[in-house]
């Protein structure tokens, strides 16, 4: 057999690892170099596999947003190509959880189950415990860590996760190679302006992806520890977008969701600028993709160009998550967000204006600091002048190290509490009404997976986003079909084919 030097090939997407030369240096240049440790990875997993008479598994959690998401898939691309096989829960030989950190309780989940990550870790000697994501971005964490859970492996953050096989490498070595549990394998980089492509992803779905256009976020939005957590604004170029996303279609996808914290400022930083409208132009332009959705859009950046694009696009979905984290003017000033109240009912009023149909939904924040009940009144009324199909409501959650945490006035919690539950109902009675609203038309479907209650059933979503379940089997999925809705039950449409 012919061995490979990795330092001197080319599209090593292509290579199959087990030819790769282990005994040449490891290139020191992306993304040959992890080609490299994938390949001495799946060295170490082998043997590892041999000892156990048995496959290793992984499992890996997600928690947060749909970056993580995006992300997750990343790892699992890195874990299957090192010769690791998907488990179906934490009793497997290596766990990974992909952490959160935008609230409190995300935080909790996480140490909540390492107690339980240890207990099956004492059964199993060939068991390696794995923690990254935006938790791991905070060094009271990772002293934390450090201090309580020794059992953990291998530790990483957001802007190193490219690095997995490498790290992966480390690990193994560090855990089975010495004394179980001496050597954490530890590597958190405070910032990059790095971006890896070319990397292997193993998709969740087979006909939809998750695609980043952008990484990091500068809004500083008061409250806010995703810009700590993730790093500056950094725009993919077009051209890696595009390249993504053909291959993805040529490999089955026709609904992408173009990721980012804001991408209406997507483009801004590139050598040469482009805005994120002519980005969507571009990317409605590729044969074979049938839908377009992303997210999040920043109402402060939602240009006129960008409603334009909307309007002509027969691609894009009439959706758009628009959050508003609060309607009072004075509290967005104080929440860093740099618009007002009346920019966004005008926004909202523009959108309409040209896409009619469109599923607007939002993210809400109830007690800021300092938010009043004339405040929370005028975030009541701006949900009811928009009227949204859905929306995220959250409680505020004080983020040590945002400007936020050290305000004065923080709202006592049974204050809160009573405005949460009002907001919830309020906007729980405005999306019933907006979903019966469609009952009774025909619209496409993307169907999705099988229904998980009802083998009969399949679920899938409109383009608006909403859920749809429908009478079919799982020759459907994967596919655009025509659904009458038939009933609408409060948050999701029970349709037949039409
Ligand atoms: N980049 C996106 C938001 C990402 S975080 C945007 O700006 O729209 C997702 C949501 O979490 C936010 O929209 C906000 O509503 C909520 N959130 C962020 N920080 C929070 C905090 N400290 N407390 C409660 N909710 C928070
Ligand atoms: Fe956080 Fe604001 Fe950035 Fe969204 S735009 S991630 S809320 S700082
Ligand atoms: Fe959470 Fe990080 Fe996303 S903090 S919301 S997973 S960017």
């Amino acid at each position: 057999m012919n061995f490979i030097d990795l330092r001197f090939a080319t599209d090593v997407r292509e290579i199959d690892l087990d030819t790769v030369d282990l005994s040449a240096p490891a290139p020191d240049f992306e993304p040959n170099r992890q080609y490299y440790f994938m390949a001495k990875a799946r060295s170490y997993v082998r043997e590892l596999s041999e000892k156990a008479g048995r496959p290793l598994t992984f499992f890996t959690q997600t928690f947060g947003c749909q970056m993580n998401a995006r992300d997750s898939e990343k790892l699992i691309g890195i874990l299957e190509n090192i010769g690791y096989v998907p488990g179906d829960s934490e009793a497997a030989d290596f766990v990974i959880y992909n952490t959160c950190t935008v609230r409190e309780n995300a935080n909790n989940k996480v140490y909540g189950r390492l107690g339980y990550l240890n207990s099956l870790q004492k059964k199993n000697p060939f068991m390696m415990i794995g923690l990254c994501g935006c938790m791991m971005q905070e060094p009271s964490v990772v002293e934390k860590i450090k201090q309580s859970y020794r059992f953990v492996s291998l530790i990483f953050g957001t802007h190193n996760i490219y690095k997995f096989a490498e790290l992966m490498t480390l690990a193994l070595e560090n855990t089975f190679g010495g004394e179980k549990g001496s050597t954490m394998t530890i590597d958190i980089w405070e910032d990059t302006d790095k971006i890896v492509e070319d990397l292997p992803v193993e998709r969740k779905y087979s006909f939809k992806s998750g695609v980043n256009i952008m990484f990091g976020c500068n809004n500083f939005c008061s409250y806010c520890i995703v810009p700590y957590v993730r790093g500056r604004e950094r725009s993919r170029e077009p051209k890696e977008i595009i390249r993504e996303i053909e291959r993805l279609v040529a490999d089955g996808v026709i609904e992408v969701m173009l990721l980012g914290q804001n991408v209406n400022s997507y483009g801004k930083n590139l050598p040469q600028p482009m805005s994120f409208a002519e980005l969507l132009r571009e990317v409605e332009k590729i044969d074979g993709l049938e839908r377009i959705r992303f997210m999040t859009s920043h109402p402060k950046d939602l240009s006129d160009e960008l409603i334009a694009v909307m309007k002509e696009s027969k691609k894009i979905c009439p959706h758009l998550h628009l959050p508003l984290q609060s309607g009072s003017s004075r509290i967005l000033k104080n929440m860093n967000r740099r618009y007002d109240k009346e920019h966004y009912l005008k926004l909202v009023e523009k959108i309409r204006a040209a896409v009619p149909d469109i599923a607007l939904t939002t993210d809400i924040i109830v007690g800021f600091p300092g938010e009043t009940e004339e405040d929370f009144e005028e975030t009541l009324d701006v949900v009811k002048k928009v009227e949204y199909d859905s929306a995220f409501t959250f409680i505020y959650s004080k983020r040590t190290g945002t400007p936020a945490a050290a305000m004065e006035d923080q709202v006592p919690e049974d204050v809160v509490k009573e405005r949460f539950d009002r907001l919830l109902k309020e906007v729980q009675e405005i999306a019933a009404k907006k979903a019966e609203g469609l009952t009774g038309r025909t619209l496409p479907v993307l169907v999705e997976e099988r229904n998980r209650q009802d083998e009969t059933l399949v679920t899938g979503r409109l383009g608006n986003n909403s859920v749809v379940h429908l009478p079919g089997g799982k020759d459907l999925i994967g596919k655009i079909v025509n659904v009458r809705l038939k009933e609408c039950r409060g948050f999701y449409y029970i349709g037949e084919l039409a």
